[in-house]
């Protein structure tokens, strides 16, 4: 007998699965929940942190007003990080890099748990936790105790991208080129609200890709995905 959660995966959906051979995967703090990362507004609340919102503490300006508080946002984000072990929803995404001869991963999430899941060539759209970048000269370097460039001396601020700033170069051209040419589109655990990575499953229906959300809640993207997996990505995801 077929579990419940297996039945969600409709006879066409499977179909599409076995038969595509470009398929992107869009991924949002959803995906690391079952990992105990906490997601910015699944849940209904709004992360805070000492009394500021999270998009304000995570907006452009700080990096200005107040750098050693941002560092300290994300020094704390980091610590919550050390102990956490990609999912079985990580992990079963990472298989599919294998599988499919065409395969993008892009993920909005800075925690690196996709590469320490094993996937490789991770778009990442927000950058990422484990990486400072040079204010002044961009160079970005691995985590160290320097809080200077060793290129240029100036400062160094998290390489995350914050509200109000553009993404890193030629990340969401690769996202969207790729999105533009697949069969098949997963967007796995995004609110969808955050413009413009919630912008890539319209281009993937645009190039007539089957687009496949998986959410335990609904999104504004729900009325328009082809298919709306509702549960946790930890257990649906490995039933493909
Ligand atoms: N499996 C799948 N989805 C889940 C799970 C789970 N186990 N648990 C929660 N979710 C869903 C929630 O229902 C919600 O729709 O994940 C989504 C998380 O939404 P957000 O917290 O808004 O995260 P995200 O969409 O990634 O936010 C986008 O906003 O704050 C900025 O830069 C930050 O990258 C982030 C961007």
């Amino acid at each position: 007998m077929q579990s419940q959660t297996a039945s969600l995966i409709s006879a066409e959906l499977r179909r599409r699965f076995d038969t595509s051979s470009r398929v992107l995967v869009l991924t949002g703090a959803g995906v690391s929940a079952e990992s105990g990362v906490p997601t910015f507004r699944g849940g209904g609340n709004t992360a805070v942190w000492k009394g500021m919102p999270f998009d304000v503490i995570s907006s452009a300006g700080m990096i200005e007003r107040d750098l050693p508080a941002v560092w300290e946002w994300f020094d704390y984000r980091r610590n919550l990080l050390q102990a956490v072990e990609p999912n079985a929803a990580h992990i079963a995404i990472a298989r599919w890099q294998d599988r499919f001869p065409d395969f993008t991963l892009v993920t909005q999430n800075i925690d690196g748990l996709h590469q320490k899941a094993g996937s490789r060539d991770v778009v990442e759209l927000h950058g990422n936790i484990w990486r400072a970048r040079c204010v002044a000269c961009s160079m970005t370097i691995g985590l160290n105790e320097h809080r200077a460039c060793l290129g240029c001396g100036a400062h160094l601020r998290p390489d995350v991208v914050l509200f109000g700033e553009l993404l890193p170069p030629g990340a969401y051209e690769r996202a969207a080129d790729a999105a533009s040419d697949v069969e098949l589109c997963f967007v796995v655990g995004t609110s969808a609200l955050v413009y413009p990575a919630a912008n890539l499953p319209a281009l993937a229906k645009r190039a007539g890709a089957c687009v496949v959300e998986v959410n335990p809640e609904r999104t504004p993207l729900s009325d328009f995905c082809d298919e709306v997996l509702t549960g946790n990505a930890g257990d649906i995801l490995p039933l493909f």
